[in-house]
């Protein structure tokens, strides 16, 4: 299991172009999250919600600000280099436009091979077994052998998709990463790519974080969903219902926003009313600008966690919308 505990992650930024003065976006505050064994966690959230800086943090890239998070029982504060490199090791990755991470000049079996060319003292595989396994993870993506010895620009979007899947599965860690890996896709690409990891689920047995802007899709690929706004989550449920019965009024939106509007538009997110900067955020609830629901509390401080429809579930608001 990993669990994220009370994570907080700041970067300076400058003020302007020409400018010396420097400012704190606030990526991260104070999040708490757990991705269960043989699990999908969805985590929803507009664009600069933090979804990939948590991605970042887990991957050991960013050293968080404050709070820190368990891997299989090892604490990310006290983890020695071994610990990271086991935690790598376990945790796959497949980023949104798969070619910016990939050598162009390297063929399919070189990029496939890569983690384990990268780890080859600790994981001492001949060079016929390593071969053999690039050859059966490219067969579980939907490619063949005969592909190996091809560049990446021969080949399309999707299987561009399939071979970064390829690649975060060849170790096959128990833990994968999936940083919006359809949103670059044309719809038809998408439902292919999403069945492919419906089916790698099954075959790998992966516990997964499914990062997405897109609630429609959770639903798809995702046991229980998490809400992000402004670097918090405000609201973990189940993805059953995470539609129907959430109790955050920025769900329901999003919800709301997703029947009314054809979920392949870029409207997709046509809430009332702009998102306010991570910088300098005004103390109290950040979704007060934009909320149908706001009371007074609302300004004071950030609402505490309260447990939803379930014990499992939690939101953080003070003027809920009625289950
Ligand atoms: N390296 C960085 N330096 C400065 N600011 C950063 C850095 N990385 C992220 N940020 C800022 O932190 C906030 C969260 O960014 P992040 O990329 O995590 O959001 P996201 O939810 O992944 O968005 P998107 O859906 O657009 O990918 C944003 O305001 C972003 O501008
Ligand atoms: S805390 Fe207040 S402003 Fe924030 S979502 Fe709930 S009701 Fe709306
Ligand atoms: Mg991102």
């Amino acid at each position: 299991m990993i669990s994220v505990q009370e994570i907080s992650k700041n970067f300076s930024v400058k003020k302007g172009f020409f400018s010396r003065e420097r400012m704190t976006v606030k990526a991260l505050q104070n999040v708490s999250l757990e991705i269960k064994e043989n699990e999908v966690l969805g985590l929803v959230g507009e664009s600069g919600s933090g979804k990939s800086t948590l991605a970042r943090v887990l991957m050991g890239l960013y050293r968080p600000d404050a709070g820190h998070f368990i891997f299989d029982g090892k604490d990310s504060r006290t983890m020695n280099v071994n610990d990271w490199q086991e935690l790598r090791r376990n945790l796959g990755i497949v980023f949104q436009d798969p070619a910016s991470s990939m050598n162009p000049w390297m063929t399919v079996e070189q990029i496939v091979s890569e983690p384990i060319v990268i780890r080859k003292k600790l994981l001492r595989m001949s060079r016929a077994a390593r071969r053999d396994r690039v050859a059966e993870i490219l067969a579980a993506t939907g490619l063949t052998a005969e592909q190996m010895p091809k560049k990446i620009h021969e080949f399309s979007g999707g299987q561009r998709q399939r071979i970064a899947i390829a690649r975060a599965l060849v170790l096959k860690p128990r833990y994968l990463i999936l940083d919006e890996p359809i949103s670059a896709l044309d719809v038809s690409i998408q439902a292919q790519i999403l069945n492919l990891l419906t089916d790698l689920r099954r075959e790998y047995r992966f516990a997964a974080l499914f990062i997405t802007h897109d609630l429609s899709v959770v639903r798809w690929f995702s046991d229980r969903v998490a809400v992000m706004y402004l670097g918090r989550i405000v609201e973990a449920a189940s993805a059953e219902y995470i539609f129907e019965k959430s109790r955050h009024p920025y769900t329901r939106a999003l919800a709301k926003s997703k029947l009314d509007t054809d979920f392949r538009s870029r409207d997709f997110y046509a809430l009332p009313g702009e998102i306010p900067s991570p910088v300098n955020q005004p103390p109290g609830c950040p979704f007060a600008p934009r909320c149908e629901n706001i009371v007074d509390d609302c300004s004071r401080e950030f609402p505490s966690q309260r447990t939803g429809v379930t014990a499992l579930d939690t939101y953080a608001c003070y003027n809920p919308v009625v289950a």
